[in-house]
């Protein structure tokens, strides 16, 4: 029996602040035309002083948690994709497993930047298909606007927050869920994303630094081949692509790998223009709007992609 791992439901939450470019405009020497133009994004929500990273994630668990029907001693363990925790320690995932009432199990964090929701989903469909797990709750939430640097608008004006999940759930049920998961870092260019502190240098959180032109020229190029590369591994080709779920970084990238793929940009989920880019939360809150809007329907074939500092990058193919 070939155990595979479906997406049983999803939850997001956005804290209520939204700021807008023109906002920005009144902060830092920039356009809202300038934005839109280069990234695609409008506006942008940003958490409240108090409203940490676990805030996020609790209540983007909590909202998957109502969709799917279950209890909360119906999940068996937490993982969360972040890069800006409350703390340096314990993890986001045990503040999750606590404020929902989980039982004992598996809570921890993953680390990959803006590819985090890939990997943290590779890994519960992991533990699911070993047989461990019956079913995971996965969420991405992130705080970036606490690593912006506001007077630098090279990075300030890009970046949101927020949170999504989605419960994974056992299945005995051949070609449904999780179809392939792909994951790739190359540290050689940890150098072109990441940020000027930490808790073993500066014992600070430090801000974003980005060669954004770089970045963007390997997100290009990385995210084609990714995909060429799950295409081929399913024998599937674009047009069998219902939806294309990108990280959500910058319109002018998402745009690139549609037209390499052939897919028209109504078959892509775009949320940049509303959340700017959320890092790990970006394609769970993503998928989260697109299921709630009712583009994203049951049985349809879901293609997601991402990259981020490291560079890290992945891809997920899901049958949901
Ligand atoms: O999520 C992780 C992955 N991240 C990404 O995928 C991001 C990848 N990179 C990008 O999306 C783009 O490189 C950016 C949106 C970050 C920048 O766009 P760009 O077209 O690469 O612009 P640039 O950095 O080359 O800057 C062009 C000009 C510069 O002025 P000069 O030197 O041409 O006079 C910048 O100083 O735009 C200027 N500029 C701005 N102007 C107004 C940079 N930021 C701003 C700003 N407002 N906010």
């Amino acid at each position: 029996m070939t155990l595979t791992s479906v997406i049983r439901s999803t939850g997001s939450f956005l804290p209520a602040r939204i700021l807008t470019n023109k906002e920005l405009e009144t902060i830092v020497d920039t356009t809202d035309e300038w934005i839109v133009q280069r990234t695609g994004i409008e506006e942008r929500h940003i958490a409240a002083k108090d409203e940490p990273t676990s805030f996020l994630a609790i209540n983007a668990a909590k909202n998957a948690l109502e969709s799917s029907g279950l209890r909360p001693e119906d999940i068996d363990g937490v993982i969360v994709a972040t890069t800006t925790p409350d703390q340096s320690f314990p993890s986001v995932a045990v503040k999750v497993q606590a404020a929902l009432d989980l039982k004992p199990g598996p809570a921890f964090d993953v680390q990959a930047v803006c590819s985090g929701f890939i990997y943290a989903l590779s890994v519960a469909d992991s533990m699911i298909r070993s047989g461990s797990m019956n079913r995971v709750m996965v969420v991405g939430a992130e705080k970036m606007s606490s690593l912006l640097d506001w007077t630098d608008r090279s990075t300030c004006v890009l970046f949101g927050d927020g949170a999504g999940a989605v419960i994974l759930e056992k299945s005995e049920q051949e070609a449904q869920g999780i179809l392939s998961t792909h994951l790739y870092a190359n540290g050689r260019l940890n150098d072109l994303l990441y940020t000027d502190g930490g808790v073993s240098t500066s014992g600070t959180a430090g801000h974003i630094i980005m060669h954004g032109k770089e970045v963007f020229k390997n997100a290009v190029t990385l995210m084609a081949d990714i995909v060429e590369e799950v295409l081929t591994k399913n024998n599937v080709s674009p047009e069998n692509i219902d939806w294309l779920i990108p990280h959500q970084a910058n319109l002018r990238i998402i745009t690139g790998t549609a037209e390499k793929l052939g897919m028209s940009m109504d078959r892509v989920v775009v949320t940049v223009n509303k959340h700017g880019n959320t890092s790990a939360a970006s394609i769970p809150l993503a998928l989260d709007d697109a299921v709630r809007s009712g583009k994203v329907q049951r049985g349809q074939l879901l293609l997601l992609e991402a990259l981020g500092g490291g560079l890290t990058w992945g891809a997920a193919l899901i049958r949901f």
